[in-house]
Order: C-alpha cells, then sequence, then structure tokens
C-alpha cells in the first residue's frame, strides 16, 4: 500500500477498456451474458481503485446494476469507469458501459453500476486512501450523489435491508 497521501484528480484513475462481444460471452438469446459484463466491470473497477489508492483493493459493494439494453455478437463493448466519491478507506466507481457503433464512433449506454472499492493492507484490513479532487460542478453533483448512496448503504447495513 501507498504511503503517498496526495490528493488525485479523477481523471487521474479514470479507466477505459473496450471488448468486441465473442460467442463465449453471449446468453442462450445470443446477447451479452450480464455475468460475464459484471466480470469485466469488477475488474474495470479494481484497477480505477487501484490507481487512485496505489495498493491493493477488494469489492465491498456493487449496486444500481441497471442493464438498459442488450448487446450481441460482434458489438464493441466499451467501459469507462471512474471515482465519484473517497471516504476514509473507500471509494465508490462508476462504471458506464456502452455499444460502440463501428462505423462512425457514436456510443450508446447499455448498462450503469456503482461499485465499492475498499483499500486494504497487507493483512486485508482496510487502509486510508487519498483524497479526491473534485473540480467541475458536475463532478461535485457526482460527489454529493455518491455521497447519498454512501449514507443509503450505511442504513442498509446497520438495518440489514
Ligand atoms: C470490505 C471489507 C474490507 C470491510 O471491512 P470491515 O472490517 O467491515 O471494515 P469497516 O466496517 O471499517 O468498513 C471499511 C469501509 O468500507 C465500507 N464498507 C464496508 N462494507 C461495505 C458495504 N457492504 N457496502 C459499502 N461500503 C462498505 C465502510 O463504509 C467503510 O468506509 P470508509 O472507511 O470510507 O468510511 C470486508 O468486509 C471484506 O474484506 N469483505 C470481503 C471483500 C471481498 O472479498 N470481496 C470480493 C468478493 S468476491
Amino acid at each position: 500500500m501507498s504511503e503517498d497521501f496526495t490528493a488525485k484528480k479523477i481523471g487521474d484513475s479514470l479507466t477505459e477498456v473496450t471488448h468486441i462481444l465473442f460467442p463465449r460471452s453471449l446468453n442462450d438469446m445470443g446477447r451479452l451474458y450480464g455475468g460475464q459484463l459484471l466480470e469485466w466491470l469488477d475488474e474495470l473497477a479494481g484497477i480505477v481503485a487501484r490507481r487512485h489508492c496505489g495498493g491493493s483493493v477488494v469489492t465491498a459493494s456493487i449496486d444500481r446494476m441497471d442493464f438498459k439494453e442488450g448487446a450481441k455478437q460482434g458489438d464493441m463493448v466499451c467501459m469507462r469507469g471512474y471515482l465519484t466519491y473517497v471516504g476514509n478507506t473507500s471509494m465508490e466507481v462508476r462504471m458506464d458501459s456502452y455499444v460502440e457503433n463501428v462505423s462512425d464512433g457514436t456510443r450508446h449506454l447499455i448498462n450503469t453500476a456503482f461499485f465499492v472499492m475498499v483499500a486494504v493492507d497487507e493483512n486485508g484490513s482496510p487502509a486510508k486512501v487519498p483524497p479526491l479532487v473534485v473540480e467541475s460542478l458536475r463532478e461535485q453533483a457526482e460527489w454529493e450523489a455518491a455521497e447519498r448512496r454512501m449514507e443509503f448503504r450505511k442504513m442498509r447495513r446497520k438495518e440489514g435491508l
């Protein structure tokens, strides 16, 4: 785990990955299998969080995984992950997934999800993460929405919902 607690910008850890949909990632309807997307997103969220904290992380929670549209064989699926909020040891990563039109580069959104990643030390105990620099009005609005989700998750854990 890095001992450098200098604040970092959202762009410092923002990460994009693109996959071409091959048959092995399809369900029996010939659409992108949800479990495959989840695996790709979990790895991407881990990369974003590691880039921010400079050490190991675990996935603590995944929520609001909204499948808006399907994707089919041969589609290019682009996933974009970035931090919206950091706490003491936790980080919320927003993940947007798109299908990209190969002829003109336009994208349409197929999935959004929020992952909570927790930095851990060599014993697996939560470890402090660097602060996040929030610059634009949009980033500030995302931070405030994430704060509300964090509060809700705390309440959900406390009340076993
Ligand atoms: C995530 C984990 C490290 C948290 O450990 P813990 O002893 O409960 O630690 P704490 O209660 O001090 O919580 C640490 C942070 O995680 C957050 N957190 C813990 N559980 C959470 C959950 N279910 N959802 C959202 N945030 C959570 C807390 O809010 C806290 O955030 P903060 O430090 O920014 O305020 C621990 O529960 C764990 O190792 N879980 C298994 C992770 C794993 O194996 N993931 C892979 C799944 S296949």
